[in-house]
C-alpha cells in the first residue's frame, strides 16, 4: 500500500527519501516519485516500476536539497502510470504526498474544474494540493492552508506537503492512515512507518487521529482534531536498522518463514511465571475484563482472518466459549449483532488494515464493551484503540505474503484460549498440557523446517500447473485455506481450499491428472474420515500430495505422495502444520519466478477500504 517519506535537514534529503522509499518497497507499490523544495523552486520526479528506477532518474539530474517528500504508490484510483504517481503538484507550488482514500474527491474535483483548476491525473489525491493551493491564496502561512484545506475532506488520508514559497516548512497530518515523525538531530522525518526511516532515527513521534504538524528544522509543532496544541512523546523504537534486512536468505519471506522457531520463543517469553500463564500479558486489568466474557466475537482480513478461523475451532473445543468470526469487511456493513459480554477480538499483523480498524469502530458503536488486539505492531492505531492487547512479536514482516505474522497469532490465540477458558472450565491439566506444547513448539518447527528439500523437489511438480485444491479437516481446514492463499499470493496459481467432507458436493467434479490435490492430514480424530476423502480423490486419478503424521503406516502410491512430519499433539498441530505449506509455495514462486516478495496488486498493509 502507499508509503510515505518526508525530511527537512541541513543535509541533502535526496538519499534519505530514497533509502526510505527502498525500507517501504516490502508494502507493495507500482510507482514512486519525490519533490524537493530547492533555490526558490519545486522539483519533482516520478517513475513506473521499482524505487530504483526513479533513483536512476534522479542521478541523471543530480536533484539535492533540504527539505522533500516522496511516496511510493499502489494505486486505487487510476491506473499505474507517471501521471497518476505522487507527488502531486499543483502550478510549480505545492506539491502533496498521500496515503489513504478521499471519498469525496468527485465532488471537489467537480467544484475545483468550475473555477479553472485543470487536472493532469486520475487521483483521488490531486484534488488535495488544488484545494491547499487555494487556500494559500488567502494566506501565507502554509500549516493555516493544509488546516482549512482538511476540513473539506471526507475519507482517510495521511500527508506530506511542500511548497516552493514555504522552503523551511513541512507539514504532516493523518486521519485513518498512519503516519509518524523520525526525530533527528536537528532534522526531522516523517513516514507511514517507522521501517522507512530506521538507518537516521529510531526516536519517533506517533500522530494521533486528526493531527496536523508543522515541522521545521528546530521543532515540531502538533495540533489534535479540535485545533489544541499538544506533545506527542518521543517513544525509542527497539527495532534496529538491520532488523528488517534479509541477511544471506534470498528473500525475506524464506528468512521469515526460518524466523519462526525465534519468533514463537518471543511470543511466549515472560508470559508464564512459574509455569502459569499471566493474564496481566494482556493488560493490567485483563482478568476484569475476562471474568465478564459470555462470548467472543474475531474480526480480521487475509492471513489474520484465516488464524481467527483456526481459534474459533480452539475456543469452542476447548474454553468452551461461544466464538464467531467474520472477514472484516463484510462484519462492518452488515449490522452483526453484539450481545452483552462480547470480547471483541481483532487480529492483524499491521494493525493499520482499515477494514479491521473500521469493524472494530462499528463493533464498539452497536455495544461491544471490550475489546482485545492480537496484533505486531506495537504502536499501531490497532493497538492504540484496544482495551486488552496482545503483541505477537514477531519482528517486522517484510514478505508480502504473512509468514511468522501468522504462527504467532495462532500461538497467542492459544494463550488467550486458556485465558479466557479457565472461566469456562478448561482444566488444569488440559491448560497445563497446552502450555507445554505451546513451548515445544520451537523446537518442533525446527524439525519441520528440515523438510525443506523435500518441499523443493516436490514443488517442481507444480510449476507449469494452474491450479491447486487444498484439503483439511477441523482446525486443519483453514490451514489448508492458508496454504492456498499462500500458493496463490505468491506464485498466482489459483488455489482453493475445501473442508475435506465437502468434496463430493462440487470440487470433485474438478480432479484429473492436472490437479494437484494438497491435503494436510494431521494424526487426529478426523483421519479416518480424512482417508476415505483422500481414497475418492485418488480413485478418480487425481494427484494427491498428503502431508502425514510419520507414525502412520501410509506409503507412497502411483498417484499419491506422502511427505511424513513428525508426530505432534492435537492443539497446536494447525501451526506445525502450516510450515510445509508456507515452503512449498515458496518454491513454487521461486521456480516460476515471481516477485516473492512483492507479489503482483498486493500490499502489505491495507490501509484503505
Ligand atoms: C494484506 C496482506 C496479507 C494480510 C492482510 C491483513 O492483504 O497482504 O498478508 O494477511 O492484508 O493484514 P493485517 O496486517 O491486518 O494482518
Amino acid at each position: 500500500m502507499c508509503g510515505i517519506v518526508g525530511a527537512i535537514a541541513q543535509r541533502n534529503v535526496v538519499p534519505i527519501l530514497i533509502e526510505g522509499l527502498k525500507r517501504l518497497e516490502y508494502r507493495g507499490y507500482d510507482s514512486a516519485g519525490l519533490a524537493i523544495v530547492e533555490d526558490g523552486q519545486l522539483y519533482r520526479k516520478r517513475e513506473v516500476g521499482k524505487v530504483r528506477g526513479l533513483e536512476a532518474l534522479i542521478a541523471q539530474d543530480a536533484i539535492q536539497g533540504n527539505i522533500g517528500i516522496a511516496h511510493t504508490r499502489w494505486a486505487t484510483h487510476g491506473k499505474p502510470s507517471t501521471a497518476n504517481a505522487h507527488p502531486h503538484v499543483c502550478r510549480d507550488k505545492v506539491a502533496v504526498v498521500h496515503n489513504g482514500i478521499i471519498e469525496n474527491h468527485e465532488q471537489l474535483r467537480n467544484n475545483q474544474k468550475a473555477v479553472g483548476y485543470e487536472f493532469t491525473s486520475e487521483t483521488d489525491t490531486e484534488v488535495i494540493v488544488n484545494e491547499i493551493y487555494g487556500a494559500l491564496e488567502n494566506t501565507d502561512n502554509l500549516l493555516g492552508a493544509v488546516k482549512e484545506s482538511i476540513k473539506k475532506l471526507e475519507g482517510a488520508y495521511a500527508l506530506g506537503v511542500v511548497a516552493k514559497d514555504h522552503p523551511n516548512t513541512l507539514i504532516a497530518c493523518r486521519k485513518g492512515s498512519p503516519l509518524v515523525i523520525g526525530v533527528g538531530i536537528g532534522e526531522y522525518f516523517i513516514a507511514s512507518d517507522v521501517a522507512a526511516l530506521l538507518p537516521v532515527t529510531q526516536r519517533f513521534m506517533f500522530l494521533e487521529d486528526g493531527d496536523v504538524a508543522e515541522i521545521t528544522i528546530d521543532k515540531v509543532v502538533i495540533y489534535d482534531k479540535d485545533d489544541n496544541l499538544v506533545d506527542r512523546s518521543i517513544k525509542e523504537s527497539q527495532l534496529k536498522a538491520d532488523s528488517v534486512e534479509k541477511g544471506l536468505y534470498r528473500h525475506y519471506m524464506l528468512k521469515e518463514i526460518y524466523d519462526q522457531p525465534w519468533a514463537i520463543s518471543e511470543a511466549l517469553e515472560g508470559r508464564f511465571i512459574d509455569n502459569r500463564l499471566q493474564e496481566s500479558a494482556f493488560g493490567h486489568n485483563a482478568g476484569e475484563v475476562f471474568d465478564q466474557i459470555e462470548s467472543i466475537q474475531i474480526l480480521a482480513c487475509g492471513t489474520s482472518y484465516h488464524a481467527g478461523l483456526v481459534a474459533r475451532y480452539w475456543f469452542e473445543k476447548l474454553a468452551k466459549v461461544p466464538c464467531n468470526i467474520e472477514v472484516a469487511s463484510e462484519y462492518r456493513y452488515r449490522k452483526p449483532i453484539v450481545p452483552p459480554g462480547t470480547l471483541v477480538v481483532t487480529i492483524s499483523q499491521s494493525g493499520e488494515t482499515a477494514d479491521t480498524l473500521a469493524a472494530l469502530q462499528e463493533a464498539k458503536k452497536l455495544g461491544a464493551k471490550y475489546s482485545l488486539a492480537i496484533c505486531n505492531v506495537p504502536e499501531s492505531s490497532l493497538v492504540r484503540e484496544s482495551d486488552l492487547v496482545m503483541m505477537t512479536r514477531a519482528g517486522p514482516e517484510i514478505g508480502v505474503a504473512s509468514t511468522k505474522a501468522f504462527t504467532t497469532q495462532l500461538a497467542t490465540l492459544l494463550l488467550l484460549v486458556i485465558a479466557i477458558g479457565r472461566r469456562f472450565g478448561l482444566t488444569k491439566e488440559l491448560e497445563n498440557k497446552i502450555s507445554s506444547e505451546l513451548f515445544s513448539l520451537p523446537g518442533k518447527i525446527e524439525a519441520v523446517l528440515q523438510l525443506d528439500d523435500k518441499i523443493k523437489q516436490l514443488s517442481e511438480q507444480f510449476a507449469e500447473k494452474q491450479h491447486a485444491l487444498f484439503l483439511g479437516r477441523g482446525t486443519h481446514y483453514p490451514i489448508a485455506m492458508e496454504g492456498a492463499l499462500k500458493l496463490k499470493e505468491i506464485s498466482y496459481i489459483h488455489a482453493e481450499a475445501y473442508p475435506a467432507g465437502e468434496l463430493k458436493h462440487g470440487p470433485l467434479a474438478l480432479i484429473d491428472a492436472e490437479m494437484p490435490v494438497i491435503t494436510v492430514a494431521p494424526n487426529n480424530s478426523l483421519l479416518e474420515k480424512l482417508k476415505s476423502n483422500i481414497q475418492e480423490v485418488s480413485a478418480r486419478g487425481g494427484q494427491l500430495i498428503v502431508f502425514m503424521d510419520e507414525t502412520l503406516a501410509a506409503e507412497n502410491d502411483v498417484n499419491v505422495q506422502i511427505i511424513k512430519m513428525p508426530p505432534v499433539e492435537n492443539e497446536i498441530s494447525p501451526i506445525i502444520y502450516t510450515i510445509p505449506l508456507q515452503l512449498l509455495s515458496y518454491h513454487v514462486a521461486v521456480l516460476k519466478g515471481t516477485d516473492v516478495d512483492q507479489p503482483r496488486n498486493l500490499a502489505k498493509s491495507v490501509t484503505v477500504e
